[in-house]
């Protein structure tokens, strides 16, 4: 074994800082300060004065764009880089701020509990607290941003594109799948089933495409409300992660009764490798589950295929897709 002395610790010093990054980030992006140097270059003090913010706060966030790679410096002259310029200026296409930084302001007081809570193994809210009702606004359009593709590309795996297929998108969010659905295939009809008022922001996204005629909206709590039906395809798209095992038994019991013969259930999740050795991302994953939910988890994907089972679905195939999810789909048997 190594002797302390030939081991590097960068990797864990890196991971002890990381809150001061991500901080730094937050506050750029709630202080607009790429959107205000969006109008030209300028020094630290033009900047400040256009943003409100002392000079003093401006270089150290300045400092920390520069470090990211996101802003560039010359002759202390600040400009956006690409990256800034694609993504932290607010208004442009692919920005990526007010949600991310209401989810690191709504998680900041959760994860300052994370001893307690995993001394207790109880998370700090439940999932129908009004705190985690509020999260899901900010959640959702972040979501939608990022895995939209995602569901273009699954409702493609699944071949819907044919016949006159029904879906229903459970915990649909910003109703990614029902618009994927409902775009690829002008026979087909979606549902989601959500708390009302995330219903709503899905209504708004499909109303937006005009594609309302054939969207339907089911409002409840989805461990008890009756699901409708029958469909042929269920979605479960990173839903699976905030039940216990025994709650996501009785959905996919109850969704599995909600479908054709010969329907099936699509998962989207971001499953760990049996054994828990990887990947990076849904093992880091799983402690937001530990904090935010009373018995979620990342499943393994041989974990995930016993709930099919047990549930009454054949083997589900597996499909990895993006950089951190994979899509799992069966047929009832
Ligand atoms: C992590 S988001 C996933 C959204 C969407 N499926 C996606 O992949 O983009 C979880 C979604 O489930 C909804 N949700 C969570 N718990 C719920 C419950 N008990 N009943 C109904 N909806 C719930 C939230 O409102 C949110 O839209």
């Amino acid at each position: 074994m190594n002797s302390p002395t030939n081991l590097d610790p960068a990797p864990l010093m890196q991971a002890l800082s990381g809150l001061r990054v991500n901080a730094a980030l937050v506050s750029a992006l709630e202080l607009r300060l790429c959107g205000h140097l969006a109008p030209g270059p300028c020094t630290t003090k033009e900047l400040g004065a256009r943003a409100g913010v002392s000079e003093r706060g401006t270089q150290a966030l300045l400092d920390v764009l520069v470090a990211l790679g996101a802003c560039e410096v010359d002759g202390g002259v600040y400009r956006n880089g690409p990256m800034a310029h694609a993504f932290l200026v607010p208004g442009r296409p692919g920005y990526l701020g007010d949600e991310e930084v209401a989810m690191f302001r709504a998680a900041f007081a959760s994860w300052a509990e994370l001893t307690t809570v995993a001394r207790s193994g109880k998370p700090v809210h439940e999932n129908d607290s009004p705190q985690m009702l509020e999260f899901w606004t900010s959640l959702t359009p972040a979501i939608g941003r990022r895995q939209r593709p995602l569901a273009d590309e699954a409702v493609r795996w699944l071949g819907l594109g044919e016949g006159a297929p029904s879906l229903l998108d459970v915990g649909g969010g910003a109703a990614l799948y029902s618009l994927a659905l409902l775009r690829l295939n002008d026979r087909a009809r979606a549902t989601q089933l959500d708390w009302p008022h995330v219903n709503r922001i899905a209504s708004e996204e499909v109303a937006k495409a005009g594609l309302s005629a054939r969207f339907q909206m089911i409002d409840g709590d989805f461990r008890t409300t009756p699901p409708g039906g029958p469909y042929d395809v269920v979605v479960l798209s990173n839903i699976v992660h905030q039940e216990s095992e025994a709650s996501a038994h009785d959905l996919m019991k109850r969704l599995h009764d909600a479908l054709r013969p010969g329907g099936r259930v699509l998962v989207s999740e971001f499953l760990v490798d049996d054994g828990r050795t990887g990947p990076a991302f849904p093992l880091m994953f799983n402690l937001n589950m530990l904090v935010n939910t009373s018995g979620g988890r990342s499943y393994e994907r041989a974990h995930l295929a016993r709930l099919y089972r047990e549930a009454g679905f054949g083997d589900p195939t597996f499909q990895k897709v993006g950089p951190v999810s994979t899509l799992a789909v069966a047929a009832r048997a």
